[in-house]
């Protein structure tokens, strides 16, 4: 069975985008593979957290994924700063991958903006830290939205320079899932801009606790063109607001945007954008409901990410000494 690792961040409220780009295909993965998710509050903290509110949404987090059918009996649910490996490895990998491949990260570019000066140095080997994620455990496939793929070719250039510079086959290389007709949900705003937990505007997404109403409120105000529904997909090419809905629907109804354009093609956005709001309720609010119960709970989260942690140390505590041994350092326990 193949090993699949993949994380996300604890930096607030996942949305719809972190939802049908990544956590649901999460869940399915879960029957045929051996999965390893890890909620990333290393990451998180490469960008200010106060810690009061990383406590909390490390928790919620952890909430949600169990809410969206996350199994932590079957596989591994833990969070990052628990397991020491993780920071172990990524100093390595900071040893290995070069300056000129980071500075060719367009998420570090998004992020830093203009006052680059002054972003964190974690921002910067981010991406590093991730590789170390996935070659910790020598997890071999890594579901994810399409905004990581450059990171998860990085990922494979520092396993293979680490194999090359050591003369060994290691790490193995890693194999992105990027799937579904949404694996890059946009802005509800503005459809050429990627819709984010950390984005100021609440009315860009859709996060995974609003309620009904504001569901259908967001919905009702997303921005659209004035054109009805195309019947074709072609005809999506240049309308980034229409091929975002038709993608969400998609994602959601299990089907493809043009299944989506055969049934609503012809016709202007208030039809479609009811029917729209009606399924997102109606897939959303049994994981809202399933998160509040969860967090009634404390105990019972800390004990998954406990045993989570353990078990995930068991699996990269062996593959770090090893990385460790091999780079040279003396072992003196
Ligand atoms: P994060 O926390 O930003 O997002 C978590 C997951 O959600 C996906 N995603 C999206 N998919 C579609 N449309 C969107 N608008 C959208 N926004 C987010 C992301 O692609 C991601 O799969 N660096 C990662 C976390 C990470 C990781 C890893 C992932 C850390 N280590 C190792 C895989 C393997 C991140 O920031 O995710």
């Amino acid at each position: 069975m193949q090993r699949v690792f993949s994380g996300i961040q604890p930096s607030g409220i996942p949305t719809l985008g972190n939802y049908l780009g990544a956590l649901r295909n999460w869940v399915k993965l879960q029957d045929d593979h051996e999965c390893i998710w890890c909620v990333v509050d290393l990451h998180a903290i490469t960008v200010w957290q106060e810690p009061e509110a990383l406590r909390r949404q490390s928790l919620e987090m952890t909430a949600v994924l169990l809410a969206c059918g996350v199994d932590p009996k079957r596989h591994i649910l833990f969070l990052q700063s628990a397991v020491r490996a993780h920071a172990q490895l990524a100093w390595m990998f900071n040893c290995v991958a070069r300056l000129g491949w980071l500075n060719r990260m367009t998420q570090f570019k998004d992020k830093a903006g203009k006052d680059r000066e002054n972003a964190s140095s974690g921002l910067y080997v981010y991406p590093n830290l991730m590789a170390a994620d996935i070659h910790a455990y020598h997890a071999t496939r890594v579901p994810v939205g399409d905004d990581q793929r450059q990171h998860l070719e990085l990922a494979n250039d520092i396993a293979q320079k680490f194999n090359h510079d050591y003369g060994v086959e290691f790490f193995p290389a890693i194999e992105p899932l990027i799937m579904g007709p949404a694996a890059r949900v946009m802005s509800l705003r503005d459809g050429t801009k990627k819709m984010s937990k950390s984005d100021p505007s609440d009315q860009s997404r859709i996060n995974l606790n609003d309620d009904s109403d504001t569901i259908a409120l967001k919905v009702r105000r997303a921005k659209t063109d004035p054109l009805p529904l195309p019947a074709d997909v072609s005809e999506l090419a240049d309308r980034p607001e229409a091929r975002n809905l038709v993608g969400i629907f998609a994602a959601l109804a299990e089907t493809d945007h043009a299944a989506v354009l055969k049934d609503y093609g012809g016709q202007g956005f208030g039809t479609f954008k009811t029917a729209l709001a009606d399924l997102l309720v109606e897939r959303l609010s049994p994981i809202a409901a399933e998160t509040r119960r969860l967090l009634d709970d404390e105990a019972a989260l800390l004990q998954v990410l406990a045993s989570g942690a353990e078990r995930a140390e068991a699996i990269a505590n062996p593959i770090v000494r090893e990385a460790e041994r091999l780079v040279g350092f003396v072992n003196v326990r």
